[in-house]
């Protein structure tokens, strides 16, 4: 009996030491697929970001924002000073990063909030403008060499989009990239909405999963001025307090747990991590509490000039003795000076996150984006310290990054 009971328990920790080998070395590989904003190379001072402060060891892959679409399917260059070659050259010299890191993948990305819905709605409803997309996507793709393409329609069938069958066209759309890029092994992927509730209306979920090799999940923009109260952009989980709102839903967990529900595949979901703060003006600097009212965003920062908004670079270099309060139910940190309520991530939400997204086995991380991560060091914790907590919170783990090669 107790023989039998030892070779028993022996049995078991074999087979768990076997089930357990099998599953890392599929699964240790992690994505960090970062996305470069273009338009940074014209900020001021400590600000000004251009491809050569992209440390292209940082990244699996990196995706070129943006490029826009025009009526009759074709594409433009969204800023020809910056991109060509008879300017800044930026293509170029974003896929020159390759040159310091072979395993590096260099990617073009279409669309982002500012090109709205409503051209891409009409693009993807007709065969003949879905098939110049096609074409003009590919030979701009051999032009610059990039290595893939991402999509990025904010959204299908939601704010000035035309018409309902958004979400079955743009599988069409994808489907016709996919095979056009198939013999070259182009990769193709798409950034998407994370809110539970706008899933079903814009995306056929199993489908995209099959055509795409990456799901990029914008787990951010939650909350933000665009309220009329206070919210953290990042919520990983609800608080008690949003229930109260109806708002129970409104959270990255429930978002990605239902991309999941509906058939994606873990491996290709990345999980969205911002790298910068949505910010507001408290109507009453007395209540800093969720949903408190407010009376706009929070006042522009130097670099990203835009109410509402702050890097983690503007945060760390204007709020060096900030004093965090921590979220136990969201997880996440805010601090308030003034009247300002300022939420972000910090390294021990982004652990956070990191932990959350290997207990749900998902491919890895996209970041949005390198401009707003101090990327020049210049708070004193290294250049990139959020980026960076990626790498350190999945070595910890003991993952590493995904080998293109
Ligand atoms: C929440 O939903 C319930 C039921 O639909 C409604 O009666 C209530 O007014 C809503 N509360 C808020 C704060 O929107
Ligand atoms: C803060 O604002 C919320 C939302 O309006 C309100 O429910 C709450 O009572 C306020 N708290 C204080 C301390 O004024």
């Amino acid at each position: 009996m107790k023989l039998s009971v030892c070779l028993c328990i022996f049995a078991l920790s074999a087979l768990s030491v076997q089930a357990k080998s099998v599953k890392n070395a599929q699964d240790t590989g992690k994505v960090i697929y970062c996305y470069f904003e273009s338009w940074t190379v014209y900020r001021p001072g400590n600000g000004k970001f251009d491809v050569e402060n992209i440390d292209p060891n940082l990244c699996t892959h990196i995706a070129f924002t943006f490029l826009g679409l025009n009526a009759d399917g074709s594409i433009h260059i969204l800023d020809p000073w910056e991109s060509d070659p008879d300017g800044l050259n930026g293509f170029q010299r974003f896929v020159a990063l390759k040159n310091q890191n072979a395993n590096l993948k260099t990617i073009i990305s279409l669309g982002g909030w500012n090109e709205g819905s409503q051209t891409y709605s009409e693009v993807v409803a007709d065969a003949t403008k879905r098939s110049t997309l096609v074409k003009e996507v590919l030979a701009f793709i051999q032009k610059y060499n990039f290595d893939g393409f991402d999509f990025d329609w904010e959204y299908p069938a939601k704010r000035d989009s035309v018409n309902p069958a958004d979400k079955e066209n743009f599988i069409l759309m994808l489907q016709e990239l996919k095979a056009a890029f198939q013999p070259y092994g182009y990769i193709l992927s798409a950034a998407v909405n994370s809110a539970k509730v706008n899933i079903d209306g814009s995306y056929d979920v199993a489908a995209l999963s099959q055509i795409l090799d990456h799901i990029n999940i914008m787990a951010y923009d939650f909350h933000g001025a665009f309220d009329n109260y206070v919210g953290h952009h990042t919520l990983l989980y609800s608080a008690e307090i949003d229930a109260q709102y109806n708002n129970s839903e409104w959270n990255i967990d429930t978002g990605v747990n239902y991309w999941l529900s509906q058939g994606a595949d873990p491996s290709k979901i990345n999980f969205g991590i911002a790298t910068y703060a949505r910010t507001f003006t408290l109507a009453d600097a007395t209540n800093t509490s969720l949903y408190a009212p407010i009376s706009g965003g929070g006042t522009a920062g130097p670099y990203t000039r835009q109410d509402g908004v702050l890097g983690y670079n503007e945060i760390c270099e204007a709020y060096p003795n900030r004093v965090d309060i921590w979220d136990d139910e969201q997880q996440v940190p805010h601090f308030v000076v003034g009247n300002q309520w300022i939420g972000y991530d910090d390294k021990k939400s982004l652990g956070v996150k990191v932990d959350y997204a290997l207990s749900k086995n998902l491919g890895g991380f996209m970041v949005w984006s390198f401009d707003t991560d101090d990327f020049t060091g210049l708070c004193g914790e290294g250049k990139y310290p959020l980026i960076n907590t990626i790498h350190t919170s999945l070595a910890e783990k003991g993952y590493s990054l995904k080998n293109n090669n």
